[in-house]
């Protein structure tokens, strides 16, 4: 109980919670937001670098009163070869309450919290899901398309059209996103050459469209999430860059033939020139600061979930 470890089997009605509970969080005094998880300890194990993630979580954390820690691979005894169940363990007998992974391997949270016992908040797990990053897309575009943000239903987002684009087949964000926004009622295309899509879109939701023509596939979009080429993962596959950019990059040039007013996200890290140029990113229409700030609200809810509903 407690655990966030894929959005594949959230009901509605508990991301309509966790939303609820962001905007409730977010409008607490400091003092009494720090009250909430007062003297409770969480901890943070990294087995791949983040920035927003990793500091979100741990912001989010301090703000509610809870004391936390990070271990990260590379200054820890995982770097002796220990294992994540005996991590895990030693962080449970240190006291930890909750844990928060992020690991390269698909399904290494749902194996933590079996281990330990403990919540475990996904932080994104290999390719397979990065769960609070989709609800913090979610908040993200409710807000940008002047919707309600404590709540949503099956037709919330009926009549939005989001284009994912990128290098979706080795992307976290992509399939949560792509399994989450449809079940809310919103048309979901995936778009990038053949090389990045995924093979199994139809598992992650049957209403999912491909498209190959990033111009065809931006023509009615309501948002679009553009996505970092994931080059630690690309193995022995190689881009061709200026094509790449000449047919993908979300520029100044293709924002204008969009619909305007049409949201533009990336959930970081970004490559600035490469899959969106900078003064896209920088522009009136760009979320992506929005994005890392809904980060802090979305996590301080996921941890209060966990605290609470883990403690039961
Ligand atoms: N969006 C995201 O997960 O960013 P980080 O890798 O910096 O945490």
């Amino acid at each position: 109980p407690g655990s966030l470890l894929t959005v594949a089997n959230l009901p509605i009605e508990e991301v309509a919670k966790v939303l609820a509970l962001a905007d409730e969080l977010e409008a607490l005094p400091a003092k009494e937001k720090s009250q909430k998880l007062s003297g409770r300890r969480v901890a943070l194990l990294f087995y791949e670098s983040s920035t927003r993630t990793r500091t979100s979580f741990e912001l989010a954390a301090k703000s509610l009163g809870a004391t936390t820690t990070l271990v990260s691979d590379k200054s820890s005894s995982i770097e002796k070869g220990e294992s994540l169940k005996d991590t895990g363990l030693t962080l449970k007998a240190l006291g930890a309450e909750a844990i928060i992974l992020r690991h390269n391997s698909g399904g290494a949270p749902m194996l933590l919290a079996r281990m330990t016992g403990l919540p475990v908040l996904n932080a994104g797990d290999g390719m397979h899901q990065h769960p609070s990053q989709a609800l913090l897309d979610l908040r993200t575009i409710l807000q940008r398309l002047g919707k309600p943000t404590h709540t949503v239903t099956e037709t919330t987002l009926t009549g939005t059209t989001v284009v994912i684009t990128g290098d979706i087949r080795h992307s976290r964000v992509a399939r949560s996103n792509a399994m989450l926004l449809p079940r809310l009622g919103a048309k979901v295309i995936l778009c990038g050459p053949p090389e990045l899509l995924p093979e199994e879109a139809h598992t992650l939701h049957p209403t999912l469209e491909i498209a190959r023509d990033f111009d065809a596939a931006l023509k009615n979009a309501d948002v679009t999430m553009m996505l970092r080429i994931q080059s630690e993962r690309l193995a022995n596959l190689k881009l061709d860059l200026p094509d790449y950019i000449a047919r993908f990059q979300l520029n100044q040039d293709r924002l204008a033939a969009c619909k305007p007013g049409m949201v533009v996200l990336h959930p970081g890290p970004m490559i600035r020139g490469l899959e969106i140029a900078g003064e896209v990113a920088d522009g009136p229409q760009s979320a992506i600061e929005q994005q890392v700030t809904n980060g802090l609200h979305i996590r301080a809810a996921l941890l209060v979930r966990a605290l609470h509903e883990g403690a039961k």
